[in-house]
C-alpha cells in the first residue's frame, strides 16, 4: 500500500466471517466505590471474528475501556466469561495470561506510545526483540510491516520527525509485529485531525482483511459506522449493534 492510498475498497461480495477469536459472555463489571458501587458493565455479549473490523462507540464513562481491559485481561470481570481463541481468560494464571497476550493480542494507544529515541523500524522491531526473534528476521518483518502501513520511505525517522498519523501507523505496524490474531485500539484517532483519522480507520480495515486479524476500535467518531464491518454502542452497561453490517471482504 502506498503512502496516499489508504482507503480500503468496500467489497461487493460478502464472504463468511472467519474463525471466532473473541467471545464475551454475560460480562458484568462492578467497581466498589466506598460504601457504594459503580456498575460499569451490566451484561455484555459480543463475538468477534478473524478478518473483521468492529467499531465500539458509547458516551464517556459507558464502559468501553473497561471492556477492552477485560478482554485483554488487564481487568477482571465481576462475573461472566471471556474466551480468546476458545480459552477462557478469566480462569488463567497471570503468567499464562501474559504469554497469551504477547502471542495473540496487539494494542494501539491514543497517544501512539512510541519510544522517542528509536527510529520507526526499531520501534516496530522492539516487541520481536523482546520475544527473542533473531535480528535479521525481525528487521525483515519490521520493514515489511512499515511498507504495509505505507511508511516504507520513513522507516529511519524517529517519532518527532513524523506526523501524528505517521506515528500512529508505526504503532499499528508495531502492534502487528508478533502476528496477533486480535488488535485492540482505544481511541486510536483521538489525537488526529478528521482526515488523518479517517485514513487510520481505513488502514485498520485494510489490515483486518489483508492480515486476517480481528480489530476492535473504540472511538467517538461516527465515521467508524461506514468503515467497520459491524459497529456497536455500549449504553446502560450493554452492547447493541448500531450500524448496518458492512460485508467482510
Ligand atoms: N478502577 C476503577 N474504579 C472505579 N470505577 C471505575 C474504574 N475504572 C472505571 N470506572 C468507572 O467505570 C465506568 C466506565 O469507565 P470506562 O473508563 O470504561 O469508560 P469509557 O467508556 O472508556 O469512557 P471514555 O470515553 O471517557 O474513555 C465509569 O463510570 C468509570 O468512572
Ligand atoms: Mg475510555
Amino acid at each position: 500500500m502506498s503512502e496516499n492510498q489508504v482507503s480500503a475498497p468496500i467489497a461487493a461480495e460478502p464472504k463468511p466471517a472467519g474463525e471466532e477469536i473473541v467471545r464475551v459472555v454475560d460480562v458484568q463489571r462492578i467497581y466498589p466505590l466506598g460504601h457504594d458501587k459503580v456498575t460499569a458493565l451490566k451484561g455484555i455479549n459480543l463475538s468477534v471474528h478473524l478478518g473483521e473490523l468492529v467499531g465500539l462507540m458509547g458516551r464517556s464513562g459507558s464502559g468501553k475501556t473497561t471492556l477492552l481491559n477485560i478482554i485483554v485481561g488487564l481487568d477482571q470481570a465481576t462475573s461472566g466469561k471471556v474466551f480468546i481463541k476458545g480459552t477462557d481468560v478469566t480462569q488463567l494464571s497471570d503468567a499464562t495470561l501474559t504469554e497469551l497476550r504477547r502471542r495473540l493480542i496487539g494494542y494501539v494507544f491514543q497517544s501512539f506510545a512510541l519510544i522517542p529515541v528509536l527510529s520507526a523500524v526499531e520501534n516496530v522491531e522492539l516487541p520481536m526483540h523482546i520475544a527473542g526473534v533473531p535480528r535479521a528476521e525481525r528487521h525483515r518483518r519490521a520493514v515489511e510491516l512499515l511498507q504495509l502501513v505505507g511508511l516504507g520511505k520513513r522507516m529511519h525517522h524517529r517519532p518527532f520527525e513524523l506526523s501524528g498519523g505517521e506515528q500512529q501507523r508505526v504503532a499499528i505496524a508495531r502492534a502487528l509485529s508478533n502476528r496477533p490474531s486480535l488488535i485492540l485500539a482505544d481511541e486510536p484517532t483521538g489525537e488526529l485531525d478528521s482526515t488523518t483519522g479517517l485514513q487510520i480507520m481505513s488502514l485498520f480495515r485494510y489490515i483486518a482483511t489483508s492480515e486476517n486479524v480481528a480489530v476492535i476500535i473504540v472511538t467517538h467518531d461516527p465515521t467508524i459506522m461506514q468503515i467497520a464491518h459491524r459497529t456497536f454502542e455500549i449504553s446502560d452497561g450493554v452492547v447493541n449493534q448500531i450500524a448496518n453490517p458492512v460485508p467482510v471482504s
